[in-house]
């Protein structure tokens, strides 16, 4: 774990794959935005945020919709199996080649509600007018298919 400091609030940083190193009851909520993907084995991950959130808390996530992932990702071959993929990034200069997970649907919500989780909201978001502005080609091709997944769950109190 590695602590930064900052002027109002602290920023611990952890591997989401590993035992996470906080104590139990600790934290009201989790949100993570596109990273849960990148982490092999959900089961632990819910049971290890589970352990950390307080009863009553929530945890909010986006991932990359699995549709999509299927679709997009070229290594990609059995829609129901999880597997292991790999997409090459090229913004920033070199080009970086950056592993990551697929699954489906069922596996992204199951283990959530196998480690106590409720799911309450489920939200495939589509582009907004200032993507549209921004991204008119890639607009087109967002607002016909399914891009994000956003996913709320709750612990009960
Ligand atoms: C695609 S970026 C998303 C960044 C930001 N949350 C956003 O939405 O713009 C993926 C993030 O996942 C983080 N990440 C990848 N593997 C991780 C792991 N095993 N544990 C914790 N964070 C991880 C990376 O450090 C990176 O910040």
């Amino acid at each position: 774990m590695h602590e930064i400091g900052a002027p109002d609030a602290d920023f611990l940083q952890a591997d989401l794959g590993s035992n996470l190193p906080f104590d139990a009851d600790i934290f009201d909520g989790v949100v993570s935005s596109l990273a849960f993907h990148y982490v092999r084995e959900w089961g632990r991950l819910f049971r290890q945020l589970r352990r950390v959130l307080r009863p009553g808390g929530w945890m909010v996530f986006s991932v990359q919709h699995p549709h999509a992932d299927f679709e997009e990702y070229e290594d990609a071959q059995n829609y129901h199996e999880r597997e292991r993929v790999s997409t090459t990034w090229d913004s920033f200069g070199d080009e970086v080649v950056v592993p990551a997970y697929r699954r489906p649907l069922a596996a992204m919500v199951t283990p959530a509600l196998n480690a106590g989780f409720r799911l309450e909201q489920l939200v495939e978001p589509t582009p907004t007018e200032e993507y549209r502005r921004a991204d008119p080609e890639r607009y087109e091709y967002e607002a016909t298919r399914p891009n994000f997944l956003c996913l709320r769950f709750l612990l009960p109190p």
